[in-house]
């Protein structure tokens, strides 16, 4: 636990360092679980957003992107359940006075379950060497059959009560599985109760109800609404996708860990549009899709699993999440969600107007189903943060602090140094750099020594390093470093391009 939390501390102090995240309003001390992205957390982060539109976007014919309003019509929120049903369960401890999810506290006591199963299995890969077969394991060995109807009980017992609002029943469960209070250790629990996680404000100078609106909680509404505009203006045939990326306000109960749970966040979002009946068909297209999206930035496939959700959202009839490893252990960080007609079908009956679609090859008119993924694009910085972050012993026995980013995804493709501040070195090297910019972001640096500037890049994963020295002005050739290998080769300048493009434009849309 300590350890966990000592690497998201790692991470949360090496994003101020480097100028990748601040806390908001932090000369004002600042305000709970809102950040803001500095200089270089600016670029990452655009480049993780043009990543996820081309790939989406640009990649697919039939799938075209907008930019909606956060503020919309009150009325929405009625229509998509919002108003009623967008609630989180919460409970307090009365001796820690903290604030948590019930839900959550369950999930986390069915985790440590899971984790004594897999002890069990690693018990049983040692003692059975190359003969273990797992999935016999499983279903013979008498502490996981135990460990698994457990885990069955309690995830009935909470879905069962999450989907009756019974919350007097989940603060039972929770004292019946004596969970106890991660802070205080105390089980002195208060009663579990609703909270509505929406935003809202007055539009608009006059106060009172009829000028409520609310701070959007998810852009998804944003493409219902506009369903018949795009499809008649782009002339779109079904199956379609249309994608936006955008800010969302949540008032979360436990709005912590760093930028994986915030109050004010942004999501990248794709709603699918396709005939009713082949939901189960699309639903299982786009998981694959998404999954091997998530691999092909190279974190590794082991930090990603599927979790089929128990209490589906009022919306769903089919949801699961890819959680990824973060610090905190495996978490959320992309939904997909099969939305049926729920949506489409609700802003018919709210707005009075059609939202339907003519299927020429049918011959008939329908409400589409739709098929949503869904991801946070703060939750994907931080996975790529984390993951990229490490501390690596060198052979004269110093540390290298090294954020060994996708090169695609580096705010800076190169950076450009010549070796001294004088004998036309830094001329030089400017003249190299004000070509270079044109074709990737480039950052020029002339202060301090060559070992701490190459540090410097490598702390915030520029992968190539290009040195301007007396030997540069004689025969037209700089030295590149580069920051995986920290190998140096002499080339020539006009190789340069060719050789970050190579590297850092790596296509991960193929
Ligand atoms: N339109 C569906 C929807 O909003 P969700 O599972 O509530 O579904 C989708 O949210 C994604 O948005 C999550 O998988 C997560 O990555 C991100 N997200 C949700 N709440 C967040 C928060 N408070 N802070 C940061 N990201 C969040």
């Amino acid at each position: 636990m300590a350890q966990k939390e000592d690497k998201l501390k790692d991470i949360i102090s090496h994003a101020k360092e480097y100028g990748f995240i601040f806390p908001s309003s932090e000369i004002y001390d600042g305000l709970s679980a809102t950040y803001d992205y500095g200089q270089i957390g600016s670029e990452l982060k655009n480049n993780i957003k043009s990543y996820w539109w081309k790939s989406m976007v640009q990649i697919h014919e039939n799938i075209v992107g907008i930019d909606s309003a956060i503020f919309m019509h009150p009325n929405i929120w009625k229509a998509s359940g919002h108003t009623d049903a967008f609630n989180d369960p919460l409970i307090d401890n009365k001796d820690s006075k903290k604030r948590y999810r019930a839900d959550i506290l369950i999930e986390d006591h069915i985790e440590k379950i899971h984790k004594k199963i897999n002890k069990e299995i690693l018990k049983g890969k040692k003692r059975f060497g190359d003969n273990f077969n797992e999935t016999k394991f499983k279903q013979t060995n008498p502490n996981i059959i135990r460990h698994l109807s457990a885990i069955n009980a309690v995830e009935n017992r909470m879905k069962k009560n999450l989907e009756e609002n019974n919350l007097e029943e989940i603060y039972n469960l929770i004292v019946d599985l004596e969970i106890s209070c991660p802070i205080s250790g105390s089980k002195n629990w208060t009663e579990v109760r609703q909270f509505n996680l929406m935003f809202s404000t007055e539009m608009g100078s006059v106060e009172g109800e009829s000028a409520k609106i609310y701070l959007r909680p998810e852009t998804a509404q944003g493409i219902f609404v506009n369903f018949s505009n795009v499809q008649k203006t782009g002339r779109m045939k079904i199956p379609f996708g249309i994608a936006q990326i955008g800010k969302a306000f949540r008032n979360e109960i436990i709005a912590r860990q760093f930028i994986f749970r915030m109050r004010e966040f942004e999501q990248m979002e794709m709603q699918f549009f396709i005939p009713p009946g082949e939901e189960k068909k699309w639903y299982k297209y786009w998981k694959e899709e998404r999954i091997k999206w998530h691999y092909k930035l190279g974190l590794g496939e082991e930090n990603y699993r599927f979790h089929d959700h128990i209490k589906l959202a009022h919306y769903a009839d089919n949801a699961c999440d890819i959680e990824f490893k973060f610090p905190m252990g495996f978490k959320e960080l992309e939904g997909i969600h099969s939305r049926t007609d729920f949506d489409l079908k609700q802003h018919e009956k709210f707005s009075g107007k059609k939202l339907q679609y003519f299927d020429p090859k049918l011959n008939q008119n329908y409400v589409p189903y739709v098929i949503e993924t869904s991801i946070g694009l703060d939750r994907l910085f931080l996975a790529i943060l984390s993951s990229s972050l490490k501390t690596e012993k060198l052979n004269d026995g110093s540390n290298r602090i090294l954020l060994s980013l996708p090169p695609a995804l580096s705010p800076y493709k190169a950076a450009i140094m010549p070796l001294t501040r004088k004998d036309g070195l830094p001329e030089k090297a400017k003249r190299i750099f004000n070509e270079l910019k044109f074709k990737f972001n480039c950052i020029y640096d002339e202060k301090d020594s060559p070992g701490k500037r190459y540090r410097r890049q490598d702390a915030i994963g520029t992968p190539h390093s290009i040195m301007i020295d007396h030997q540069t002005l004689e025969d037209e050739s700089v030295t590149i470093r580069n920051r995986d290998t920290m190998l140096q080769e002499r080339v020539q300048i006009k190789c340069i391009e060719e050789i970050i493009t190579k590297y850092s434009m790596a296509e991960l849309l193929k």
